[in-house]
């Protein structure tokens, strides 16, 4: 976020200036100062216009973001979802499609899908083609049965050199997770749900190896360090990271428009044991980087190391989020809603509204049901723009810092930040990293019993090994309420973001096929099984958060 040491260091960029406000004086597009002028901030996605036939959207990708020479198998998801945005036209008579999967002429998978389907898997053989730095291209031709109508689709698939030294990360493009490998995975390919924080270098990381252990002991287990090799010779730090296998995400938010920088930092960090992720652009969109910095910065990191996602953070709720979002395959949100006065900005005098004013988290109401719309929001923006964005995972930078900042007025309490956490999962987060360690001792209490039970099993196993469906929809004013299946058990999250509630009855939908509550791995509320309504026993207090596995 802005604020602590970088406002001031990212320069102005002159492709988005309108002539009466400098681009420094707008955030998210708009003029904030008292008397400036009104710009209209442009760069808004809409809705796309809907087409008045079904389309086909076929849809072919990867199930990993990359696989390794070492990896005999590997699968693709093939999507033939009927859609009124993306696609071919589609007869809507009951059909088949013919399933054809090849690399030039070689044919790697085959089948047969229907229609109105998404998440078809399709195994195949990597143990015949050779591994190699460039991707191969990849394309899938179905066929209808009864028009014999033909739709092409392609791809890239990465079968990607051994590396024998530091970590290999995928995204699994299925559940949007993360799979690491690394010395302490014995080869293995691992899942893992990050938790963590951006952590302060100088004044804590860097300051002594205790802290970095102390970090660990807490159940946290990924860290964004806010520094680079530009700032400091990080070795130690990262050495003590490997030795207590910290991951962190390598952050390049001071440098990333710097591309002979990036060409210098990159390899002194890609070959790390705990390196998992890089970060380049920290909120480009607050700051009106040049729409293209992003993807720049992208496609020399992915030259110089493949074997690594990339992940920025988008301040802006609705700013030109196609272009940024193209520079990473990970897009993070950081919406801060607690303390906040979403209409009136006291550090600047004016109000706050779509065109106009800061008020420290855009367009936002100032309640914790932000941080979840904003995902929401991402997600819908990917689904109108289709194709592969739709699996781009999102991933949560909650509010947790306790410095006095102009925008929020106070922490945000122990209740309050597991509320934001558990509704950003239950609204497909995939990981988690707060703005900023150290924390107050009552928050790194709190976070610590929740990283805890998040990142191990058996909360992970669902976390990592499945999507989250949503069953209530916190936004409707009642619970926020999720599940997860795993094989024949389900998890289910559920959050009560406003008041307390009594007599709470949670029906289960009717797929579902379970009988007794196994375990309350998080929330000291009782639950029982009736019949197929799950029900809190002795009501909800207002805040609660409750995970539940059912059988
Ligand atoms: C397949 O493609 C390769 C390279 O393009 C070509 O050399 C080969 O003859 C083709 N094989 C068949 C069976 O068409
Ligand atoms: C697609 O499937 C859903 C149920 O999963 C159904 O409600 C919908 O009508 C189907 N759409 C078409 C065009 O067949
Ligand atoms: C902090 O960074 C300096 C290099 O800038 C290094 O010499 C020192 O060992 C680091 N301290 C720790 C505890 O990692
Ligand atoms: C970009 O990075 C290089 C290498 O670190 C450095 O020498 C140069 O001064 C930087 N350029 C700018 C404009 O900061
Ligand atoms: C926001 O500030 C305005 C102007 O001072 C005030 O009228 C309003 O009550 C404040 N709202 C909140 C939620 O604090
Ligand atoms: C937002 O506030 C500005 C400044 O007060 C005003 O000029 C503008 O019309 C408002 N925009 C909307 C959409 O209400």
């Amino acid at each position: 976020m802005r604020g602590v040491k970088v406002r001031g260091l990212l320069a102005a960029v002159a492709t988005l200036l309108l002539p009466s406000v400098a681009a420094q004086d707008r955030w998210c597009g708009k003029a904030y100062k008292a008397g400036s002028p009104l710009v209209i901030p442009g760069g808004q996605l809409e809705p796309p216009s809907l087409s008045s036939t079904p389309l086909l959207d076929l849809k072919i990708t990867p199930r990993h973001s990359i696989y390794v020479a070492s990896e005999e198998s590997g699968e693709f998801i093939v999507d033939a979802a009927i859609s009124y945005v993306h696609g071919s036209p589609w007869s809507r008579s009951p059909d088949e499609l013919k399933a054809t999967i090849t690399w030039q002429n070689q044919t790697l998978a085959s089948g047969t899908i229907k229609p109105n389907t998404t998440d078809n898997l399709f195994p195949v053989d990597l143990k015949t083609m050779e591994p190699r730095m460039e991707g191969y291209p990849i394309t899938l031709t179905a066929i209808s049965r009864n028009s014999n109508t033909k739709y092409s689709v392609t791809t890239e698939l990465f079968l990607l050199p051994e590396k024998s030294i530091g970590s290999v990360v995928k995204i699994d493009n299925l559940y949007g997770s993360l799979l690491y490998r690394n010395p302490t995975t014995n080869g293995v390919f691992m899942p893992i749900f990050p938790y963590g924080f951006y952590g302060d270098y100088s004044g804590y990381l860097n300051k002594s190896a205790s802290n970095i252990e102390n970090y660990v002991s807490k159940g946290y287990n990924v860290v964004n360090v806010v520094s680079s090799f530009a700032d400091d010779d990080m070795s130690a730090t990262i050495q003590t990271m490997d030795r207590v296998n910290l991951l962190f995400q390598y952050d390049m938010r001071g440098t990333y428009k710097n591309l002979s920088s990036l060409a210098w930092q990159v390899p002194l960090v890609k070959d790390h044991p705990s390196l998992l992720t890089w970060y380049t652009a920290d909120e480009p969109d607050g700051w009106q980087d040049p729409l293209d910095a992003p993807k720049q910065a992208y496609d020399l990191i992915a030259s110089l190391d493949k074997y690594h996602p990339t992940a920025l953070v988008l301040n802006c709720q609705n700013y030109y989020f196609k272009e940024y979002s193209s520079g990473a395959d990970i897009i993070m949100e950081d919406a801060y809603p607690v303390g906040i006065n979403a209409t009136y900005s006291k550090k600047w005098g004016t109000s706050c509204n779509e065109t106009f004013g800061d008020c420290g988290c855009d367009n936002c109401e100032g309640t914790l049901l932000d941080v979840p719309n904003r995902i929401d929001d991402f997600q819908s923006y990917q689904a109108w723009l289709g194709g592969t964005a739709m699996r781009k995972p999102i991933w949560a930078v909650p509010q947790s810092f306790s410095i006095p900042e102009d925008y929020w007025s106070r922490d945000p309490t122990s209740d309050e930040a597991w509320v934001m956490d558990m509704l950003a999962f239950n609204h497909g987060a995939k990981a988690r990293l707060a703005w900023i360690y150290p924390v107050s001792s009552e928050l790194d209490k709190a976070l610590s019993k929740l990283s805890k039970v998040v990142t191990a099993s058996p909360v992970k196993d669902f976390l990592t090994g499945a999507n989250p469906v949503l069953l209530q929809d916190g936004q409707q004013g009642g619970l926020d309420v999720a599940y997860w299946m795993n094989g024949n058990q389900i998890l289910v999250s559920v959050v009560a973001p406003g008041s307390s509630a009594a007599n709470v009855g949670i029906p289960l939908p009717s797929g579902i096929q379970v009988s007794r509550v196994v375990s309350t791995p998080w929330g000291g509320i009782g639950w029982t099984l009736d019949g197929m309504t799950l029900r809190a026993k002795g009501g909800l207090p207002s805040l609660a958060t409750s995970l539940i596995i059912l059988q």
